[in-house]
């Protein structure tokens, strides 16, 4: 079985760890990867390690220019007939929590250019479409006593009278529908992903809070945290497991009917453990925490549950936090 996989945001963190795992996994050498970023938030130096495999082509292009994505779409149904399966997954957006508050900012990308990317791959004939949707959508009610959120939860939204930081989850959640609506119309087959605080030992922005507290330490001895991360507890997904469960998805068949999975760990860990766990891993006994600044809307806790997909998929995490936080403090502190 062979395989064209059209991946948008592809030097992202999600998009350049799914790259590895395709060409990995496939000892055939009968799988091509199409992909392309702006790198809005990437760089080629993601990529690097990738980007000379005959099996991968990149494109400098952004999800929101019309041209470029013809030119894509060109490409992908030039090649259609020499695979079995074309599987689009949707990794562009715009992802960070500085953005999270500024609806233009994440609107056009996470939206607009979510639905039309997923147009074209109706359009070229492509069997499958992975959404990467979030699990900020659960927004205040990110988690419960019942072992975590589960999909069908109702959701209790944050919104513009209380914040603008839920702009981001409304504008994914809107994509949801669009993926159950093409499913529903038969149009293609596909889910949507809602991962948890995904990290990885290779970031290259670190914005994220792992990357974020081991630098801190290493540059300035000591860590500043938001006011909020005096109660604040969070599970961490190690990228290697988010892409295996993108993967896991769309091998499925059975599990691709426009529904949404929730992909994250039950390993929960308060804030303030977390930078203790990774100054003692740095050697330092007695870290210096500080906190600073208040983020609005931000849930006290996020679990989910994970029942649905390991029920349908043979997919579980495989990166506890101990080894992923080993991997990123050695990988951060070599470079
Ligand atoms: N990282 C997390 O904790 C997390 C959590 C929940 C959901 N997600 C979702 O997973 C997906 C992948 O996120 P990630 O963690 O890899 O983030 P990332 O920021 O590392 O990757 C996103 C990529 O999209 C690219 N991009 C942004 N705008 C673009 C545009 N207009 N055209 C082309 N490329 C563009 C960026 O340059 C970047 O390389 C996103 O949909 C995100 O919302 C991530």
């Amino acid at each position: 079985m062979s395989t064209l996989y059209a991946i948008s945001g592809v030097a992202g963190m999600t998009g350049n760890e799914l790259v590895r795992q395709i060409l990995e996994k496939d000892h055939g050498n009968d799988d091509h990867v199409l992909g392309f970023d702006n790198f809005f938030a990437s760089s080629m130096e993601t990529i690097e390690d990738c980007i000379q495999d005959k099996r991968f082509d990149f494109f400098p292009y952004d999800i929101n220019n019309t041209m470029q994505m013809k030119c894509f779409e060109e490409n992908v149904a030039n090649r259609k007939d020499s695979y079995d399966e074309i599987i689009y997954i949707n990794c562009a957006a715009v992802v960070h929590t500085e953005h999270f508050y500024h609806v233009y900012d994440t609107f056009e990308t996470n939206v607009l250019g979510m639905n039309e990317f997923m147009q074209q791959a109706i359009r070229v004939g492509a069997q499958k479409y992975i959404h990467c949707s979030t699990s900020e959508v659960y927004s205040m009610d990110s988690w419960n006593e019942s072992g975590g959120v589960k999909e069908s939860d109702f959701l209790t939204m944050s919104h513009a009278e209380h914040s603008q930081r839920t702009s981001y989850a409304m504008g994914k959640l809107l994509t949801e529908f669009f993926m159950k609506d093409a499913v529903d119309a038969g149009k293609i087959k596909g889910c949507s992903i809602r991962f948890a605080n995904v990290y990885s030992k290779n970031e290259r922005f670190p914005k994220h809070i792992i990357p974020f507290i081991i630098n801190s330490f290493r540059d300035n001895g000591k860590v500043v945290l938001l006011e909020n991360s005096r109660k604040n507890r969070r599970t961490f997904l190690n990228n290697y497991d988010s892409c295996s469960a993108v993967l896991a998805l769309a091998g499925t068949d059975s599990a691709l009917d426009g529904t949404v999975y929730n992909v994250a760990t039950d390993e929960e860990i308060s804030m303030i453990d977390l930078a203790k766990l990774c100054a003692s891993k740095m050697g330092i006994s007695d870290p210096v925490i500080e906190f600073q600044g208040y983020r609005a809307s931000d849930p006290e806790r996020r679990l989910l549950s994970t029942e649905k997909i390991r029920a349908r998929t043979q997919w579980k995490p495989v990166i506890g936090l101990d080894k992923g936080l080993d991997e990123c403090i050695a990988n951060y502190l070599n470079r």
